[in-house]
């Protein structure tokens, strides 16, 4: 169980808050980031936690989870991490992570960042529909599983306010070669972050999307240089993107200095595709 410490914390005097000093903007605040093990989650769940937040760690490798909680800060009374282990795109995981959340928290996450996904590249003619299916099942399906679990949570308390937070990608925008089921699970991410930014606001719950470029990570390591070295061509500011670049947009959407956005999609993409 949480200390009563960190589970008064969680609860706030009876609604959320979001912005203390720019160091503590998340002081407070339960955060659930998917896909926490690698990459941008990785680099979200080490923000999040710079900023006050108590972060659940969710992937479905749980060493690679346990490896991230072992980087983040703690440096507030009652700020505490844990990792998890869930399928996203699997119901009853998502169901059985969020009984654990609560469990060990005593409350539901505020924020939640979905950043758990994969590539099964192929070119379309040569595409599986197995391939088709599983990147849709974890990149769309298990946005839709986590955005509709955390909504439920929180509103399971009488308490609104939260902030959800998907990773789209500019490739939903403007398509690429070898990824049309990529590329169609993160267009779909933006149609279910701006559905559910509609449909939830009046509890205070906004969503919006954030779609990085091409970030240096795990994900892209598995691309060819010669191909990365074409796209940093392309990008007006001449580098990839770093997952902090990411992670910091995230913060600033999971805080209440974005008080007033909702449905909306950011790009951060160093210029590409202007
Ligand atoms: N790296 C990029 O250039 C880039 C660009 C645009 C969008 N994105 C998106 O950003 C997000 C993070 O990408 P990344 O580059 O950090 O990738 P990554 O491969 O480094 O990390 C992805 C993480 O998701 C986890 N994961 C995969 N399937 C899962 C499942 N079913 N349930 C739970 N966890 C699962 C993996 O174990 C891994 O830890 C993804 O949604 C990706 O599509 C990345």
């Amino acid at each position: 169980m949480v200390s009563a410490g960190l589970s008064s914390l969680l609860y706030g005097g009876g609604h959320w808050q979001g912005i203390m000093a720019a160091s503590s903007r998340l002081k407070s605040t339960l955060a659930l980031v998917t896909g926490g093990g690698s990459g941008i989650g990785r680099a979200v769940c080490q923000r999040l936690s710079r900023e006050g937040a108590s972060v659940a760690v969710v992937d479905v490798n749980i060493n690679s989870a346990n490896d991230t909680l072992q980087t983040l800060s703690s440096n507030l009374p009652g700020q505490e991490h844990a990792a998890f282990t869930a399928d996203v795109s699997q119901g009853d995981s998502v169901g059985a992570l969020m009984e654990q959340i609560q469990s060990r928290f005593s409350a539901p996450p505020r924020v939640a960042v979905s950043s758990a996904g994969i590539t099964r590249d192929e070119f379309l003619l040569h595409l599986s529909e197995e391939a088709f299916d599983s990147v849709l099942s974890v990149n769309l399906k298990g946005t839709f599983l986590i955005t509709q679990a955390v909504a439920r949570a929180i509103l399971a308390t009488g308490q609104n306010g939260g902030s959800i937070i998907n990773i789209g990608s500019i490739v939903g925008k403007v398509g690429n070669l070898g990824q049309a089921n990529y590329a169609a699970s993160k267009a779909g991410v933006e149609g279910l972050t701006r559905t559910a930014a509609k449909e939830l606001a009046k509890f205070d719950i906004r969503c919006n999307t954030v779609l990085p470029g091409f970030i240096a990570t795990p994900m892209t390591d598995k691309v060819p240089q010669k191909v990365l070295d074409k796209f940093a061509g392309l990008i007006p500011m001449g580098r990839l993107g770093q997952p902090e670049d990411i992670a910091d947009v995230c913060a600033f959407l999971a805080s209440n200095d974005s008080r007033y956005i909702t449905g909306t999609s950011i790009e951060v993409t160093g210029g590409l595709y202007l």
